[in-house]
């Protein structure tokens, strides 16, 4: 038998906005099970490091920061939900400050807020370049506070879905291999990004997208999978995070001919043009031979003329990694950074509500996704930094009260033990495996395929041999064979069934990118150099259908903004 536990409603990942929803959810009385692979202060959220944005100045107001957004998201943003979570975005401000956040302030005792790309003013509230960290650390303590159930180190691997409805999760636990379904009303995903499909990226080893791929195993839709960002500064060769902060606090970037090369792409804004633009003007120089003297694949980023004192107080969290990773301090000398995958503007589509959509027109019941995992779509094809943090607050936050308003009419399906079945024989197949693939070599294939040809510049002919490339690697994939066969901790097998959703959600980022001919925010096509609004100002809907993505488009939601042409 295996065992079933219930509980209103049952959240998957202890990211800010798994647990924001959680702390909701619990304080208002409802019996909540958060499930997390990892333990909730690892989750990703806690690598955000420059900031979250709220319009709080004087001369700053929501209009303007909503205009940013939707602008540096090249207008397919939906701009109902930006106006939702730019409005929400002070109050979401003095809620986690007042919870305990101790953000980083002016001489004044007000709330500092320093300078991100792509936007009017400065407005990202930030503590140092720890802001992820502080935020998840105080939303943490609070949920520990009401008593939520986190239970850590369990993995989900299946949906409870039958006729548009779900109700509940099969997981196991990590420690031993057992088994348990967590059945309920509504079930939320919160399992973050995935771009760890790439081999040069900031995230953390955790960011495998399962979440997504759970859904879509389900015949469930993801939305705008191809838009993948890019961001401009990861530490040469690991692609680990170098804070758009080293930019908000007055980086510069220069060429190894020593040009601040920004001058040519962005004029106005020189580095702190969005993260789309700054990404293939570093790209640009590098491929064009202008990459750095000690490190062609490389520029500089060069900090030393803000001194130490104001490196150490703002930026004392990337003057160690740089140290650390790359042996330079950059107190003393520019270090070397290159664009690295960041960030997941598409995922599993919600409406602004957080319910999960099962087509364009028709929404599931008792399904919920927000933060990072989610498209709802508040970025479009290009996120403006320091919104990713203010998104997985806020929709979190926002999606856990509507779950509140909607368990009332909510029923709870009962899960049977069948309904284990799938993820156990998934376990048994992969661990009984005979073949002659071994799982860190596909995935390696897998990385080195999207960095080199779905990467930041993208063209039909490589994508094609991509998708060949993928489509290969799926049929390897079932002839793996796991050194480990044991039931204690078998990593092993983990990242055999994460390496199994990674090449699922692939292959939706890749057909998605194929079939957008035209360059929109981070998806820059040279064979489609520009927007097409006529026939892409369109939101992909894509379906798996075994080795086949199947897509549809849908409107974007334009209130306030027409489309214009985007220059910094
Ligand atoms: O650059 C950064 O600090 C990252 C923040 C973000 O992605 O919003």
């Amino acid at each position: 038998m295996i065992p079933v536990y219930v509980s209103d409603v049952v959240i998957v990942g202890a990211g800010l906005a798994g647990l924001a929803a959680a702390r909701e959810l619990t304080k208002a009385g409802k019996k909540v099970t958060v499930l997390t692979k990892l333990h909730p202060l690892r989750s990703h959220s806690g690598a955000a490091q420059g900031g979250i944005n709220a319009a709080l100045a004087d001369d700053d107001d929501v209009e303007l920061h909503m205009f940013d957004t939707v602008k540096g998201s090249d207008y397919l943003a939906d701009q109902d939900a930006v106006e939702l979570m730019c409005s929400k975005a002070p109050e979401t401000i003095r809620w986690i400050e007042r919870m305990g956040a101790v953000f980083s302030r002016k001489e004044d005792g007000r709330i500092a807020q320093r300078p991100f790309g792509g936007q009017s003013r400065p407005r990202a509230c930030f503590a140092k370049d720890r802001t992820g960290l502080t935020l998840l650390q105080t939303i943490y303590e609070q949920c520990v506070r009401e008593n939520v159930l986190m239970l850590d180190e369990w993995y989900v691997g299946d949906l409870l879905y039958e006729n548009g409805k779900a109700y509940g999760v099969v997981a196991y636990n990590i420690r031993d291999l057992t088994p348990a379904i967590f059945n309920a009303k509504a079930v939320m995903f919160a399992t973050g990004g995935y771009a760890r499909a790439f081999k040069i990226n900031s995230n953390a080893h955790a960011n495998t997208g399962d979440g997504l791929s759970i859904l879509a195993r389900r015949g469930l839709p993801l939305e705008d999978m191809e838009f993948v960002q890019f961001h401009p500064t990861g530490l040469a060769g690991s692609g680990i995070l170098m804070s758009e902060a080293a930019r908000g606090e007055g980086g510069r970037l220069y060429n190894s001919k020593g040009e601040r090369f920004m001058e040519k792409y962005a004029p106005e804004k020189m580095e702190l043009a969005p993260r789309d633009v700054v990404s293939r003007a570093i790209m640009k120089e590098i491929i064009e031979g202008r990459g750095a003297k000690e490190d062609p694949f490389a520029v500089y980023l060069d900090l030393t003329h803000l001194g130490e004192k104001k490196i150490n107080e703002r930026l004392p969290e990337l003057r160690d990694l740089a140290l650390t990773f790359l042996g330079r301090d950059m107190v003393k000398e520019p270090i070397l950074i290159s664009a690295t995958a960041h960030y997941s503007m598409g995922g599993i589509p919600v409406d602004i509500n957080g319910h999960v959509r099962k087509n364009p027109n028709e929404l599931t019941q008792g399904l919920y996704a927000a933060g990072e995992c989610a498209c709802v779509s508040v970025h479009g094809a290009n996120r403006l930094g320091a919104n990713s943090l203010l998104e997985a607050l806020f929709y979190g936050r926002w999606t856990g009260a509507n779950i509140l308003k909607d368990l009332d009419n909510l029923d709870l399906k009962e899960a049977k033990n069948e309904d284990a079945q799938k993820l156990l024989d998934e376990i048994n197949t992969i661990l009984n495996n005979n073949g002659n693939e071994r799982v860190s070599n596909i995935r390696e294939e897998l990385q080195e395929t999207m960095s080199t040809k779905v990467g930041v510049f993208r063209e039909e002919k490589t994508m094609i041999e991509a998708r060949e490339k993928l489509l290969e690697l799926r049929e390897r994939f079932k002839n793996i064979k796991l050194d480990d066969k044991s039931n204690a901790y078998n990593t092993d097998l983990q990242e055999a069934i994460e390496l199994g959703h990674m090449l699922d959600y692939a292959l939706f980022i890749v057909e998605g990118a194929i079939n957008r001919k035209e360059s929109r925010g981070a998806h820059f096509r040279e064979d489609y150099p520009k927007r097409d609004d006529e026939n892409f100002l369109k939101h992909t809907f894509a379906y798996l259908n075994e080795n086949k993505i199947d897509i549809e488009y849908s409107d974007v939601k334009i209130t306030k903004f027409e489309p214009q042409e985007r220059k910094y």
